[in-house]
């Protein structure tokens, strides 16, 4: 009897233990059966280790295409080659960071000074005007030479026409932005602006011509004399006006306007053939020299313009009628340009084509 309750007691022990073994082992079947589900279902058979390894990759494959875009964007920024399928000079580097330098250069000094300069100037001739006044011509001869030949005059108009409108456009172009566009509207500025390129590109080839024809017959007269010191010293006889300095056919100030035009022009003109022509295969940086240089010999040649209009026309009575009709009195020449006169009235002018080239009488007064 007591063995027959032994063996039960035990039988249920058994039971018991062997009901625990499974559920332990129906917990972990699930636990694994469950995920290894899911996996199947998502398509992912590596697991959680898997999918943590994955993150990792995931991460140094982003950091390493993160250092891939920095090496490029580096490379690209230095001015490596091989950025751009654009076959030529250059064109494989995508960025060139001199762009910035010049950037900087064309809207800090050359604004500011450019801007400044030309404001003074024509602020200086104004006042200059105020206190000096015209330099007049009292008295007429009613003798006249000739100064200057059809051809020179038609050929310093056609120049100083076309001068004046690319001085204009260039001005528009540089300035414009800054100056006109807040004035005039972006819309308006815009339609002018578009205008105003293709008349100064067009427009730049005419003016070289008139330039160089210009030019060229007057170099001779242009070369500086020992004398022309002392029209400087005596400032041109601007401010004692009772003495009148001596000077030839130009003066001293002209041939300082000549050689600036000269030389400032062959600058003007070659930067700007630099700008014109970019299909040359010209290196960017090319491009950037050039454009300063041509803004500050057109800055500066519009400058020294301003002061040639003024005394071609207010500053001295009886100049302008020379470039018009090609004849000046003779007491005009006689105050202004007294050795050529002299030299006139000695052994004739080659220009005077009236009265011939021969020697004349010169004024008594
Ligand atoms: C409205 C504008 C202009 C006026 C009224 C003007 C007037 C004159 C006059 C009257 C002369 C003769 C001076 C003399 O007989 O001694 C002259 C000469 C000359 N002009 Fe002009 N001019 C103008 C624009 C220009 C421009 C834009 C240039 C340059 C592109 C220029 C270049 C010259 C040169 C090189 C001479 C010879 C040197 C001299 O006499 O100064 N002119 N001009």
């Amino acid at each position: 009897m007591v063995e027959r309750t032994q063996s039960g007691t035990e039988g249920r022990k058994q039971r018991k233990v062997r009901r625990a073994l499974w559920t332990v082992a129906l917990v972990l079947g699930l636990s694994m059966i469950l995920p290894l589900t899911g996996m199947l279902l998502t398509g992912d058979t590596t697991g959680q280790a898997v999918a943590q390894q994955q993150s990792q990759d995931d991460a140094a494959a982003l950091s390493k295409a993160e250092q891939q875009r920095r090496d490029f964007w580096r490379e690209a920024r230095g001015g490596t080659s091989g950025y751009s399928a654009v076959v030529g000079p250059e064109t494989g580097v995508l960025i060139q960071s001199g762009g910035d330098v010049w950037r900087a250069v064309r809207e800090g000094p050359i604004l500011r000074y450019g801007g400044i300069g030309l404001i003074a100037v024509f602020a200086a001739i104004i006042l200059f005007h105020l206190i000096a006044g015209t330099v007049k011509l009292e008295q007429r001869s009613g003798r006249t030479i000739t100064r200057w030949t059809l051809f020179e005059r038609v050929i310093h108009w056609y120049t100083a026409i076309l001068f004046i409108i690319l001085g204009i456009t260039g001005l528009s172009l540089l300035f414009g932005r800054t100056v006109l566009s807040p004035w005039m509207g972006k819309e308006a500025f815009a339609a002018w602006a578009g205008l105003a390129k293709p008349i100064h590109d067009w427009l730049a080839v005419p003016f070289v011509i008139g330039l160089v024809l210009m030019m060229l017959p007057w170099i001779k007269e242009s070369l500086p004399k020992a004398y022309d010191l002392t029209w400087l010293k005596m400032g041109g006889g601007y401010f004692d006006r009772s003495k009148h300095p001596p000077a030839g056919f130009v003066n001293a100030g002209e041939k300082i306007w000549y050689w600036l035009l000269f030389f400032g022009g062959i600058v003007l003109v070659v930067s700007g053939f630099y700008l014109l022509f970019p299909n040359f295969g010209w290196e960017r940086s090319t491009m950037q020299l050039a454009h300063i240089a041509h803004a500050i010999s057109g800055i500066a040649l519009i400058a020294f313009s301003l002061g040639h209009m003024y005394l071609g026309t207010l500053g001295n009575q009886g100049t302008l009628e020379g470039m018009v009709s090609g004849q000046v009195d003779e007491l005009w020449a006689k105050a202004h340009h007294n050795l050529w006169y002299e030299e006139v009235m000695k052994h004739g002018n080659p220009k005077d084509a009236s009265s011939g080239a021969g020697a004349r009488q010169p004024l008594a007064t």
